[in-house]
Parts: C-alpha cells; structure tokens; sequence
C-alpha cells in the first residue's frame, strides 16, 4: 500500500487517526472545565494508566479543549532531573504577562507578578527582570519563605486569583506526574486543595503511571477525594476495530476480519501497539482488504521496531540486578505477580530484594496494583524480556549451594 497514505500515527503522544473509546473520559473533561467556568465546585482529574495507553494525546486534547472554552494552559511534563519551580516558573510568567496585557491595570495581576517574583528568587530562578517590567517589585513575605509547600501554594493561588480578576480561568497540564518528588508533589496537592476552598478558577489536569494513584494518597491522604482519577486502559474490542478500520476506510482500503481479529489478539487492544501493527501491516499489504498473511508477515518487523525502541528505552535504563528482576518476573508471564513468587524465582528472600523492587517503582518499569502484588507498567513488556534475556541465570540460592562434584 502507498506508504505516503499510511495513517497510522505509532509515537509518544502522537494524536491517532481516529482517537476512540476515550468519549467518557473527554465528555467529563468537557463538564468539568465548563463547571469552572460557571465558577462551580469541581474537581481536578488525574489520568492514570500503563505505558502507550494514550495519556499524552489526552492530555493534549484536553488541553485543546480548555484552550477552545477561553482558558489560560500550560503544560509541563516532569522529567527525572529537573526540578518543579523551575519547569513552572516560566509558563506562569507567560500567563501573567498575557493577563497584564489586557487594557486596565489590575492589582490582583500586578501582585500576581510580584509574587512571581518572590517565588523566583527564593528558588534561585532567574527570571529576566527585563521582561517582568521593571516596576515589578517581589512581593516581601509572599511566596519567599523557601518552603515550597506554602510558597507553591501561594504562587498558585496569586495566579488563580488573577485570572479571576480578569474573569478567567487557568488549566495546568502535568504529564508523567509519578516523577514529582514528595515534596513537589505534596506541594502541588496543597496548593489545589487551597484553590478549590477559594473557588479559585484553577484546574490541574495531570497524568502518570498507575502508581500516581498511591503516591498521592501517601503525599495527603486527602488526596483521594480532592482529585478523580480515570483510569486509561486498553481499547476494548470494537473499539480497537475502530482504531484500525476507520482511518484505512478513508483511505478505500479495509481489513479482512481474521487480519483484525489477529491484530487485536496481539496487540492486546493496547493502543500504542496498534498504530505500530497498524502501520507496519499497512506498508507490507499490496492490495485492500489487508489480509491475515499480511499481518503474519508484518510480524517481524513489529517486533523488531518494538524491541530497538519502545521497549529498547526502557531496558537501557536498568541495572543487571533490575533486569535480573523483571526477567524472573517475566518468568512469571505477564502478571500480576506476587512479589514472594518473584523472589522465589530468584531463590532470594523477599525483604533482600525489597529495596531493588523500591528502585523498579521509582524508575516507572513497575507498579503495585495491591498490596504484596507487582506487576509491569510496559504492556507485554514480559515477552520482550523473555526474548532479550532468553534464559535465566541459575537462582541465587542454587550458587549458595553448589552441586558436588569430585
Ligand atoms: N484512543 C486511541 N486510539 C488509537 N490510538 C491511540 C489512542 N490513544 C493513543 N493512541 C496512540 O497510542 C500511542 C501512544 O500514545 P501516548 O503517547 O499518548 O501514550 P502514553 O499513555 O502517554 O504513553 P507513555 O506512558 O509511554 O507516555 C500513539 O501512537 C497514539 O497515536
Ligand atoms: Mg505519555
């Protein structure tokens, strides 16, 4: 088929040819930002799911809508190695500039702006003087005290409070929101649930990996009920159907039934993975419908794209002791697993592999859907595993215990 023509869109965040199954969770989007709006109680929203499920195109589209009802956006996303205050710092600065702009001076915006200020220089941010104005003083006592739970929280509601005075309203986006440290995000928790007392027009629209959810309540244990927190899961049946059917059909061209059915039992329904087979099908089929043999034959290639890179990134990350882990895990099949069972595996204990579990969390591979369960949060990352590390080492306890020979 014409690769030209090929609508399959496989990345990170790269909006699909046909984004389905997500009507709920943008239908509540869509309540929520216009409630705000109106000024009504509602609440900010936490979208959580594995890797490839489709959060950032959400996040994105969320984003668009909130743009399209009159909002303020930004959108961060928060990596490893670079700190909150500073990732938030200039997208605020924007937004109080813009709110500035506007023909009357407002003193909720000015003090916005000098609290702004404030918060830079507490944090060490610089913030070029020049482009805030230079009647711009810090706001003294506001946002300085070097504890980012009070000033974070300042900050926010200061910029709160100045959209409101503009008689607007301000979406904060956070994308891979489990990397906050504690502190941010404990931060961040506070600052929300401060705005929503106030009824301040401000909603943060996050999303992460499943173990968000346990890093919140853990952060404030208030968090659970100051947030909802959608799940992001893999497309059910006809929805996956629709994923691949409807952009080939704009295309004339369509999938014969035992190719779909082939597709969706791979794939799982995980949409990540079907705009790859989706794609790759599509560059091998010659002619419509999109035949079985094409998709068997399709395999390699998928496969060997997913190995050298959506699943390749991940594993270069690891250390021996975490790719020893997750290999004895994959062992397991793709899980859940208990985390006893993981370590039986490995012929270790379970407290002496507790800490590298620890460190598999914190690196977003794993995830704990309940207490003493572990399971990947890399959809089919167990297969990849079995073909990369083919065999396993002898367990631990097998070497304590040499065989005898001589
Ligand atoms: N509803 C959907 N239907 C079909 N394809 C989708 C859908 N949502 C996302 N995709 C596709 O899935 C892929 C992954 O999307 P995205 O990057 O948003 O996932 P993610 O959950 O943010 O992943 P990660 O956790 O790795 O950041 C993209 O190629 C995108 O086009
Ligand atoms: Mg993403």
């Amino acid at each position: 088929m014409d690769r030209v023509r090929n609508p399959f869109a496989p990345g990170a965040g790269t909006p699909p040819p046909a984004l389905v199954g997500r009507g709920e969770v943008l239908g509540n989007a869509e309540v929520t930002l216009a409630r705000i709006k109106q000024g009504r109680p509602s609440k900010s929203f936490l979208l959580v799911g594995l890797r490839g499920v489709g959060k950032t195109v959400l996040l994105n589209r969320i984003q668009e809508m909130a743009e399209n009802q009159g909002y303020k956006a930004i959108s961060i996303e928060a990596p490893e190695n670079k700190r909150l205050p500073a990732l938030l710092v200039p997208p605020l600065r924007q937004i109080l500039l813009a709110l500035d702009r506007s023909e009357h001076v407002n003193e909720y915006v000015k003090r916005g702006l000098r609290v702004l200020k404030s918060f830079a220089g507490a944090f060490k941010l610089s913030l070029g003087d020049f482009d805030l104005g230079l009647d711009i003083d810090p706001e003294q006592g506001a946002a300085d005290s070097g504890d980012l739970e009070t000033d974070l929280t300042e900050l926010m509601l200061a910029v709160a409070q100045a959209a409101s005075a503009r008689q607007t309203q301000v979406a904060v986006f956070i994308d891979e929101m489990q990397y906050l440290n504690d502190d941010e995000l404990s931060a961040l928790i506070m600052a929300i649930h401060r705005i929503v007392q106030k009824q301040l027009p401000l909603l943060l629209v996050g999303a992460g990996l499943p173990q968000l959810v346990g890093l919140t309540g853990k952060s404030k244990s208030y968090a659970e009920r100051l947030f909802d927190f959608p799940k992001i899961g893999e497309l059910k049946e006809a929805d996956a159907r629709n994923a691949l059917e409807e952009p080939v059909r704009r295309e004339g061209v369509a999938f014969g039934q035992t190719a779909l059915a082939e597709i969706i039992r791979i794939t799982l329904g995980y949409p990540y993975f079907l705009q790859e087979w989706g794609y790759h099908t599509w560059n091998i089929a010659s002619v419509s419908p999109i035949s079985l043999d094409d998709v068997r034959a399709a395999q390699a290639v998928v496969i060997q794209r997913l190995d050298a890179s959506f699943f390749r990134v991940r594993f270069d990350r690891l250390t021996p002791r975490e790719r020893e882990y997750l290999r004895a895990m994959a062992e397991l099949g793709a899980g859940p697993h208990r985390s006893g069972d993981i370590a039986d595996i490995l012929g270790v204990n379970v407290h002496s592999v507790a800490p590298l579990r620890s460190g598999l969390i914190k690196k977003g591979m794993i995830f704990s859907p309940a207490h003493g369960d572990t399971a990947f949060t890399v959809p089919l990352f167990d297969e990849f595993m079995k073909r990369i590390i083919p065999t396993m080492k002898a367990p631990r306890s097998a070497k304590l215990h040499p065989p005898i020979s001589e």
